[in-house]
């Protein structure tokens, strides 16, 4: 049975702390909030069930956002209607990305920001990420668009940053030649 995750304020503490590297084997209990984040945020992502359950839209979640300090993220993209591609990356590093600088036009969201942010946060339009997956494979992506977005605000959480403060309270709003905007 679907059980909606308790996901937790940008106001807690763990919110704004660096994870720790995750050794492996991961533990039973790790593997199995893995999969609720993966439900999460399918279900969240399908109108019917976003309803039914009260959801919040949402393709990525990052394990500090449940409260445990540990270099897991986890992305649910819509690659075309309701089709989903997951991404489970742990200890997830960025080894390369594009001098591009993107954003998105209407700004990021984020499950544990419970408010507006107006602006645009500046991304790179490409990024390689490497990392391994739930058994300790290496695996490698290269993202790009929405999807390197989604790979840039996750690891983000890692580190403790949130996407608001990586907006520049001066210059809120980029025009499209200044970088573009997606
Ligand atoms: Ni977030």
């Amino acid at each position: 049975m679907f059980k909606k995750l308790n996901i937790l304020d940008e106001r807690e503490k763990c919110l704004h702390e660096v994870s720790q590297e995750v050794t492996f084997p991961l533990s039973k209990e790790d593997k199995k909030l893995i999969q609720r984040c993966i439900d999460h945020l399918t279900y969240s992502q399908i109108e019917e069930y976003e309803k039914k359950y009260q959801l919040r839209p949402g393709m990525g979640l990052a394990f500090p956002q449940l409260g445990i300090l540990k270099r897991i993220i986890v992305i649910v993209y819509e690659v075309d209607d309701g089709v989903f591609e997951n991404y489970v990356f742990i200890n997830p590093k960025i080894i390369s990305n594009s001098e591009e600088i993107i954003a998105a036009e209407a700004g990021e969201g984020c499950l544990s920001v419970n408010r507006e942010v107006d602006g645009h946060v500046p991304r790179y339009a490409r990024v390689t990420v490497e990392g391994y997956d739930e058994d300790g494979n290496k695996i490698c992506v290269r993202a790009r668009e929405d999807l390197s977005i989604a790979f840039q605000h996750e690891i983000d959480h890692l580190n403790g940053i949130l996407f608001f403060e990586r907006i520049d309270k001066n210059h809120p709003f980029y025009s499209e030649d200044e970088i573009r905007l997606i």
